[in-house]
């Protein structure tokens, strides 16, 4: 059963446990500002087995590699001057860029599934603090089962993985609330390969140049933990819903006319006055609050797909497309 401490009130305890447990080879529960991950020591082979292991995680799936700031990622990856600008202008942030592996970096091929390119962020705040300490690259996806909801709180980390870990770092809710925007520059353009918490206008605004979406599946090696049926809760999921039927769970954003709210199973308003931000820090809460209500389907109002609205369409969209 894991051990929980609060970063807030035990700082150092919380860096020296973490760092113990890392070296350990073993994964531990990591507050970031976007959402829990699920943090090991990215240079180690038996650490990075345990997070698949851990999460039931598909291994030609890659992690991103958590650095505590742009000189460390320098070590590990090389920069095209885009890229650099981005990282100047959002790191600490929740940014992570596709980048070439230095070579001879040791980050371990377990981490990043082989491939000669490496996802790298910045977190801000306590974990790049801690990855200072430690002195290593930490490989941490988010800290939950494969397919599930992310963890946006110590509480979501213990239920899901609290009996296959051994320590969660506690910071309370996570700030952001949805994971990193993922952007890979190829050729000089630049791709998003996930929409997320760092909106996708203010990556083209510092760049002056359009961040190029692809449309339909992306390949698998692409983008490969965003493929269909992904951050499933146990209920079914409708979208765009201007109505709902007795016992069905309901999702609101902004104040929308929906047509039998009061028969609701629970009504939940990610932002009543129509904030994307504080819709995307409520987001997977209120998906596991709604999924705990036992309906059997959470119905959302629509979401304006502007801003952090795009990462959490695309979270909905997967939340709602047909499972195995
Ligand atoms: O905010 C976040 O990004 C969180 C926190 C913990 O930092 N982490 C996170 O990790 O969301 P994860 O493993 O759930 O998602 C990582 C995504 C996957 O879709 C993976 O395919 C992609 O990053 N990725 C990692 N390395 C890649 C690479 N070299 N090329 C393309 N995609 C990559
Ligand atoms: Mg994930």
């Amino acid at each position: 059963m894991a051990r929980h401490i609060d970063i807030l009130q035990h700082p150092e305890t919380a860096i020296a446990e973490a760092s113990a447990t890392l070296a350990e080879g073993l994964p531990i529960g990591l507050p970031t500002e976007t959402v829990y991950g699920l943090a090991a020591d990215a240079t180690n082979p038996a650490a990075i087995t345990r997070i698949y292991e851990t999460k039931g995680r598909p291994r030609f799936n890659p992690l991103i590699c958590h650095m505590s700031d742009l000189a460390m990622a320098e070590r590990y990856a090389i920069f095209d001057p885009i890229s650099r600008k981005l990282a100047e202008a959002f790191w600490p942030g929740p940014l992570t860029l596709v980048l070439p592996l230095r070579p001879g970096s040791d980050i371990h091929p377990l981490a990043t599934a082989g491939l000669d390119t490496v996802g790298i962020r910045v977190p801000q705040g306590f974990a790049g603090e801690l990855i200072r300490a430690f002195g290593q690259p930490l490989a941490a996806p988010s800290a939950n089962t494969s397919g599930k909801i992310s963890a946006t709180s110590a509480d979501h980390v213990h239920d899901d993985l609290g009996e296959r870990i051994s320590l969660i770092l506690d910071a309370g809710a996570s700030l952001v609330g949805v994971e990193s925007t993922i952007v890979k520059v190829e050729d000089g353009e630049m791709r998003l390969l996930r929409p997320g918490g760092l909106a996708a206008e203010e990556i083209e605004r510092v760049a002056g140049q359009p961040l190029k979406r692809k449309n339909g599946a992306l390949p698998t090696i692409e983008a490969p933990g965003m493929l269909a049926s992904h951050y499933a809760p146990g209920a079914a999921v409708r979208l765009d819903a201007t109505a709902v039927s007795p016992g069905e769970a309901l999702i609101r954003f902004g104040r929308p006319d929906i047509t039998g709210a009061e028969n609701a199973a629970i009504v939940l308003d990610l932002s009543p006055s129509g904030d994307l931000s504080e819709a995307a820090a409520n987001l997977f809460d209120f998906m596991k609050r709604a999924d705990s209500s036992g309906a059997a389907t959470i119905v959302f109002s629509s979401i304006p797909d502007e801003g952090l609205g795009e990462a959490i369409n695309d979270r909905l969209r997967r939340a709602a497309a047909p499972r195995e």
